[in-house]
């Protein structure tokens, strides 16, 4: 049962998700992104990343999110909203603001409206009255945001007392960060359509893996930096079977080069303005597990 208070009303509900959002917006990329990829990222038999991730990034247990309110902002195909689901006991109010909503209502929808409540809304006007949640979870959004100092002061206003707020971002590791491919293109991709990304790559895909992992075999891996696909080691599962990881690093790829705002934050900015809106911080800093490196910060509202 929905015992969160929200303060206004939707626009209008489809598929049960709660519409407080028209379309152009700057997230519509996304939309189409996760409805093309809407499985490529849940987590299957042979595919725990997710679960993986979400539990090494929270560090919290499954028994911490019984009858527990959660909000998850920027949630794409609900890959994290499939794990707290079958995972936990939590009650999950899920949000994006772009029609990936419904590739998350596709994948999660045997919850719905039990303990699954989905809104297309955006970070900057979300329908909920302040300090109602838990636990605060936003994944890989923030980078992705315009207004970082903003961003951040409306997690912080949604989290309760004694609540937890919990973020990973992409991290600015100095001037090198930004020397690759990926900042190098982005001023001309982000302006192409997902469709017309996923024309481009789609053939040159197999040929790109194939090149990174020669030059990892000659110990030149450094050197993958300059080619347009991601740091598959880093961030991809790579025991999937070849068309999994073909399909994961298709997305991977277009999801670098859609996005209207990337920007890499450094740890110490987005410590520092969590803990200006009245938090303590309990863990900043990178989580290894696996081959694979997360930039987490959790905090704990005063
Ligand atoms: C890279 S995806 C991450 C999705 C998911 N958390 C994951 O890690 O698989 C970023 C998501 O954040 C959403 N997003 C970006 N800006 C947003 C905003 N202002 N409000 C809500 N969602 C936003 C996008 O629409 C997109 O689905």
């Amino acid at each position: 049962m929905k015992i969160i208070k929200e303060y206004k009303k939707p626009i209008n509900i489809i598929n049960d998700v709660n519409i407080f959002i028209k379309e152009n917006y700057y997230t519509d990329s996304f939309g189409d992104q996760w409805n093309k990829f809407s499985k490529t990222q849940i987590d299957n038999k042979i595919n725990s990343h997710s679960y993986e991730r979400f539990f090494n990034e929270t560090g919290l247990g499954k028994k911490d999110f019984s009858n527990k309110n959660i909000l998850e902002i920027g949630s794409g195909a609900g890959r994290f909203t499939n794990i707290m689901l079958d995972h936990t006991e939590g009650n999950i109010y899920s949000v994006d603001s772009s029609n990936s909503v419904f590739a998350n209502y596709k994948n999660n929808k045997k919850h719905i409206n039990e303990r699954l409540y989905l809104y297309k809304a955006s970070i900057y006007d979300l329908p909920f009255e302040k300090s109602q949640f838990d636990i605060v979870i936003c994944f890989g959004v923030l980078q992705h945001t315009p207004d970082i100092k903003k961003s951040i002061k409306c997690l912080c206003e949604q989290v309760k007392k004694n609540g937890l707020l919990i973020i990973d971002f992409y991290p600015y590791n100095g001037f090198w960060t930004l020397i690759n491919a990926k900042y190098i293109l982005r001023p001309l991709t982000k302006k192409m359509s997902v469709k017309s990304l996923e024309k481009f790559f789609k053939n040159k895909i197999n040929i790109l893996i194939k090149i990174y992992f020669f030059l990892e075999k000659l110990k030149l891996g450094f050197l993958n930096r300059f080619l347009p696909i991601p740091d598959i080691k880093k961030t991809i599962p790579i025991n999937v079977g070849q068309k999994l990881l073909r399909e994961m690093v298709l997305l991977d790829t277009i999801d670098m080069f859609s996005p209207k705002f990337d920007k890499p934050q450094k740890i110490k900015k987005i410590k520092n303005l969590i803990f200006d809106h009245n938090f303590s911080i309990i863990f900043a800093g990178k989580i290894k597990y696996n081959s694979f490196i997360s930039t987490v910060i959790r905090g704990k509202k005063n």
